[in-house]
């Protein structure tokens, strides 16, 4: 059995996230949450004829039932931007919503994988994991390599509480495929960092082709990749943003997470906002860089069965590179403290 939740299951990503997900044969119970509408969503995505089931929870009361021992919980619940708001704009009203979603899961899926999208993802990611903390969920320290558990999700207390910075690195595979003519679907871009403008940070000077490119040429697809979240804000002119290329991209990351557990596919790795557990290497290479305030950050990760397998480094940068990172750091480690500070202040 795979249970999959999707809190926020009606809305505009929650949607064809959930109809991208109903076509994976990983998934068993496919199970759908939001405030409104998820009666009419889970009546029409079942008549599609794939494996899982699934099943429609409306409101706070059905709230347990919707999530109770699922495998993975994907969060894109809470309002989008508007155009001139930024990201952080949202934590008045998502930073409550995203931590009763925690609470739920924390109490009721303990175990669950954490795919959280809802922005701040800077904040939302330490909310989430100071609650699993207050619950005494909350357990990086897990055994690994034990493969008689390896497949039992249930078993494990995992590393598993990821923000999904997926768009960024598809937008990047776009953006630069366009400027240096490599296939968009198999250009593989890390972009490490926040997930917030200028706390986002591509690693263009990993990237084979990259070097034909300008000073400029980088400056600019540097500041689209950092900013492409507005240019769908602003095209939808007050409608929300982007909605479709994120199911999109949360897809292709919950899938991953499955692949990895489920399955046991070895060597998956992706960029996501994870908390830099001092016992990995690539962790502390990571901080060697940014500095030890800064306790979350996207870099790529592993997967396997225990969620986090391995925070691999984030490589050579260069000195463009290394001004990007110091500009990031103060807004990151702003966004981090106060996503923290809403827990355990309650602040
Ligand atoms: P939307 O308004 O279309 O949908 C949000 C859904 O959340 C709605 O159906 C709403 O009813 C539901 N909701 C509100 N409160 C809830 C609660 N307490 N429990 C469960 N569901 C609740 O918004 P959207 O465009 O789908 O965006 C959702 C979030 O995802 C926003 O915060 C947006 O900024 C974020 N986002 C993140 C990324 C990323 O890269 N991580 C990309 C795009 C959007
Ligand atoms: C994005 O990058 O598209 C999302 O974070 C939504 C936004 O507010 O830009």
């Amino acid at each position: 059995m795979v249970k999959v939740t999707v809190c926020g299951a009606a809305g505009g990503i929650g949607q064809p996230l959930s109809l991208l997900l109903k076509q994976s044969d990983l998934i068993t119970h496919l199970s759908l949450y939001d405030i409104v509408n998820t009666p009419g969503v889970a009546a029409d995505l079942s008549h599609i004829n794939t494996k899982s089931k699934v099943t429609g929870h409306v409101g706070a009361a059905q709230l347990e039932e919707a999530i109770k021992d699922s495998a993975i919980v994907v969060i894109p619940a809470g309002v989008p931007r508007k155009p001139g708001m930024t990201r952080d704009d949202l934590f008045k009203i998502n930073a409550g919503i995203v931590r009763d979603l925690a609470v739920a899961a924390a109490k009721f899926a303990p175990k669950a994988f954490m795919c959280i999208i809802s922005n701040p993802v800077n904040s939302t990611v330490p909310i989430v994991t100071e609650v699993f903390k207050q619950f005494n969920v909350y357990d990086p320290k897990r055994p690994v390599g034990d493969k008689d558990r390896v497949r039992d999700l249930q078993s494990l207390l995992l590393d598993r509480i990821f923000g999904v910075t997926t768009l960024d690195i598809v937008r990047a595979s776009t953006f630069v495929s366009d400027l240096i003519g490599a296939e968009a679907s198999t250009l593989r871009i890390p972009v490490v960092g926040g997930h917030s403008g200028v706390t986002i940070l591509p690693l263009l000077s990993q990237v084979a082709g990259t070097d034909k490119l300008t000073k400029e040429q980088i400056e600019q697809v540097t500041h689209r990749i950092q900013f492409g979240g507005d240019e769908v804000v602003k095209a939808k002119d007050g409608a929300g943003s982007a909605t479709l290329s994120m199911a999109f991209a949360g897809a292709r990351f919950a899938l991953n997470v499955l692949e990895a557990s489920v399955k046991g596919t070895s060597n998956i790795v992706e960029c996501t906002y994870v908390h830099l557990d001092a016992d990995q290497a690539g962790a502390k290479e990571t901080k060697s860089v940014v500095g030890d305030k800064v306790e979350y950050f996207s870099v790529p990760v592993e997967l396997g069965p225990n969620g986090v397998q391995k925070i691999l480094p984030i490589g050579q940068i260069n000195d463009y590179e290394k001004g990007l990172f110091a500009a990031a750091v103060p807004e990151l480690t702003g966004n981090i403290s106060k996503g923290s500070a809403f827990i355990t202040e309650g602040a």
